[in-house]
């Protein structure tokens, strides 16, 4: 038998952990860069916005996810303000529900929805539609028809049968759809392989370098109803290096500036995506929007008086970095216990209320996390613990490696930063385990803004 490809997880002995994790001088102290910016310690006991995790837990129960509403804002804002001439789509896929689709609308930017489910949780926010993009590599003809009925701004062609699904349903409504071309530049992300998306083998957009990208626009622009607003091409997600956005933008303007050539089209737009990594543990060091935006314009300004041409207008489409940071994963411990491992060491392995089910990226994408006491003060000397969740399997794990008190024990609050993407929209029902609420934080004031999934909720399904 083989072991995973990423590694046997047990395969780590040792009392000191991977080496890029730090022994902490002062377990109780919180590593800032990974908590949204409301977050403090106050006499041990953690607070987001005025409001302490003893009395989060109290009135909303535990596991909870708690998003710090000021930070979502600030960040969504940041974006807005770096790219100051571009569309800035946040990608909903990371988390949306009507309130955060509002903030999302307040804060001026616009919104990347990927299923006629997240398009319906728009349009019930009443999210300007004309602002929503539609993504998706298999758009049903009904999410299609429901699209250009509610008037989205822009659709993102992925496959020639929905160039043929567009032009009917554009000809029975009597509208035009504005479509974007999605293309795969053929970069290799430095970033998991499940999240990487514009290497050639995989299932995203139309190849550049086969002619199929050229291809579709042809058709696009051949097809009544349809108005081609450019290209958009998107290589990933969790990327730190900022190589392969370079490459990918360098190609992708390529193709721009020969669809005007050949086919006398100037398209007036181009999307790059989004992609943009964060800090989970101490091991990453993500960019500023404002690096971001310095580099990618540059990118687009250099080539594009490279080639003579018009620099088309801008949009991206951030996610992670907007939800990820703001949001922390509230726990309740329930048990303790130390495993001896190979060479006399051992490890503390803490169970928490929640686990694969609010949180699957650790098992999905051997993603690590950090976390920290969250309830009392603690002065006891740290060791290294894993945090496992409650489910029926020992991929089960909340975060893998961290020094905690080792007092930690039943009772204690456990709190987990940079939960805000990708969690709660992942979560599943595992072992029949109701889903986690979602509780915003804002001066002061903690209001549900998801309620926790019930056992009715979840029997409710069971038709018998
Ligand atoms: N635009 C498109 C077309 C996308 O497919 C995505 C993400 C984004 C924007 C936003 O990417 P972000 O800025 O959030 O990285 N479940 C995985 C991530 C999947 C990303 C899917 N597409 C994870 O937990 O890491």
């Amino acid at each position: 038998m083989r072991s995973h490809e990423a590694g046997a997880l047990h395969g780590q002995a040792g009392d000191r952990g991977p080496a890029w994790l730090r022994v902490p001088e002062d377990p109780d102290a919180l590593v800032p860069h990974l908590w949204s910016q409301n977050v403090s310690k106050i006499d041990g006991v953690l607070a987001v916005a005025g409001e302490s995790a003893l009395e989060l837990a109290e009135e909303f129960g535990t596991p909870t996810y708690v998003v710090d509403e000021d930070d979502f804002r600030a960040r969504a804002r940041a974006f807005k303000d770096a790219f100051p001439d571009a569309d800035v789509y946040y990608a909903g896929k990371a988390f949306l529900c009507v309130a955060t689709a509002r903030w999302v609308a307040d804060e001026g930017l616009n919104l990347d929805v990927c299923t006629g489910g997240e398009l319906a949780v728009a349009l019930r926010a009443d999210f300007p539609p004309e602002r929503i993009g539609l993504h998706g590599n298999n758009k049903s003809v009904a999410e299609l028809r429901r699209a250009v009925e509610a008037g989205v701004g822009r659709i993102i062609i992925d496959s020639v049968e929905e160039i043929d699904r567009l032009a009917q349903i554009t000809a029975e409504t009597g509208r035009t759809a504005r479509v974007m071309v999605r293309v795969t530049a053929g970069v290799e992300a430095h970033t998991h392989e499940y999240i990487s998306t514009s290497h050639e083998d995989q299932k995203f957009g139309f190849s550049i370098a086969d002619g199929a990208a050229l291809d579709a626009v042809r058709r696009v622009i051949a097809a009544d109803g349809l108005d081609l607003l450019g290209l958009h091409s998107h290589i990933g997600s969790q990327i730190f290096v900022t190589d392969g956005f370079e490459v990918a933008a360098r190609r992708v303007l390529r193709l721009h500036a020969q669809i005007a050539a050949e086919l006398g089209v100037t398209a007036p737009e181009l999307d790059l995506g989004g992609g943009f990594g964060i800090a989970y543990t101490t091991q990453d060091d993500p960019s500023t929007p404002e690096d971001l935006a310095r580099g990618l314009l540059k990118i687009v300004d250099d080539e594009c008086a490279a080639m003579g041409i018009d620099v088309p207008h801008l949009s991206i489409e951030p996610g992670r970095a907007i939800a990820g940071p703001s949001t922390f994963t509230l726990y309740e411990v329930g048990t303790t216990k130390a495993v001896a491992l190979d060479g006399g060491a051992s490890r503390r392995y803490v169970s928490v209320d929640g686990g694969m089910s609010d949180n699957i990226r650790p098992a999905l994408y051997g993603a690590d996390y950090s976390c920290t006491l969250a309830s009392r003060p603690s002065e006891a000397p740290p060791v290294l613990s894993r945090v496992v969740g409650k489910h029926c399997e020992s991929g089960d794990i909340v975060v893998k490696d961290e020094f905690l008190p080792g007092d930690v024990r039943a009772g204690d609050l456990l709190a987990v930063p940079g939960t805000g993407a990708y969690c709660r929209s992942l979560a599943s029902n595992y072992n029949h385990v109701p889903r986690a609420a979602v509780v915003a934080v804002r001066d002061g004031e903690a209001r549900l803004i998801v309620r926790r999934e019930t056992e009715d909720d979840l029997l409710g399904l069971d038709v018998g």
